[in-house]
């Protein structure tokens, strides 16, 4: 699969003297759906923020389609890589819920036709329709941050980045977000998920990067992630529940790999049959 992102040797130092980054070396291949995990202040934001530009290195270099993104023009930079903000606040600025969305689409001098075409697939994927002429920074912080997504949605960039987007979403909320990972990656975008939340990972990321102290620690599975006791505790890190009750009901026979209610049913009906062999 084809790289469109990597980081080389990349260091950041916060004014102040904190080393939030610590030689993070990062390939990042198109399509792929990624997770970066790890406890609050390991490193996460930093990370994401130095591939469109948000922060530069303080030493080391991140290239986008094999190009230092040091060397690239702001606007082409934002037009490569998306960035959601874990405060959706810092994103919203229209008057209305439409504005907001078309406001990214029309920076990209697209044809008024295609801006109304992506709009309306927008609203309708969102299921904003009902609160389109309304003014995004009345509603709940859950549906504030949707609004964000779906105006980088509808932008389509090659890479984009979430930060926290499931918090403060309901069921629903989660769901939608989701589905919107999974069809942008089908259409070939690169999708790095920022989140707490080991669900959500387990369920719509097919690779994790653990970070702890400003390091990656471990680049794996979710699977492989999630049985491995030892990373877990060192990033300080619960995995979902069903492999804590995996690893406690391994010694009577069940996988420590076993990832969902599903698979635990059926170990389980396994286990009995060999039982009563
Ligand atoms: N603007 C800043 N100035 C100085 N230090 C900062 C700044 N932003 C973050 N830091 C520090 O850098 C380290 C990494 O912070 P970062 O925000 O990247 O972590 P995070 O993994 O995103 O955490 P969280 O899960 O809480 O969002 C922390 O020690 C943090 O205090
Ligand atoms: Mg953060």
């Amino acid at each position: 699969m084809s790289i469109v992102a990597q980081t080389i040797d990349l260091n950041h130092v916060y004014p102040g003297g904190v080393n939030a980054l610590k030689n993070i070396n990062l390939t990042l291949e198109k399509g792929v759906r990624v997770a970066i995990v790890g406890q609050n202040g390991s490193g996460k934001t930093t990370l994401s923020k130095h591939f469109n530009g948000l922060l530069r290195p303080t030493s080391g270099k991140i290239l986008i389609n094999g190009t230092d993104v040091a060397t690239k023009k702001t606007g082409e930079l934002a037009s490569l890589v998306g960035y959601v903000f874990q405060n959706p606040n810092y994103q919203l600025f229209s008057n209305t819920v439409k504005d907001e969305i078309e406001f990214g689409l029309k920076n990209m001098n697209l044809k008024a036709e295609e801006i109304r075409e992506r709009l309306i697939e927008t609203v309708d994927f969102f299921d904003l329709r009902k609160i389109a002429k309304k003014q995004p920074l009345t509603f709940s912080s859950g549906v504030r941050k949707l609004v964000a997504l779906a105006s980088v949605y509808a932008m389509r960039p090659p890479i984009l980045f979430l930060d926290e987007p499931t918090t403060g979403q309901d069921h629903p909320g989660k769901e939608k977000i989701g589905q919107m990972i999974l069809k942008m990656s089908q259409e070939g975008h690169t999708i790095v998920v920022i989140t707490h939340d080991m669900n959500f990972v387990m369920r719509f990321a097919e690779r994790v990067i653990v970070m702890a102290e400003g390091e990656i620690v471990k680049d794996a599975s979710p699977r492989e992630i999630f049985c491995d006791s030892v990373t877990m505790e060192k990033a300080h890190l619960n995995p979902p529940q069903v492999f804590s009750l995996a690893r406690r009901l391994n010694s009577f026979g069940i996988p420590l790999d076993t990832s969902n209610p599903n698979e635990m049913a059926e170990a389980i009906a396994q286990r009995r049959a060999t039982s009563l062999e």
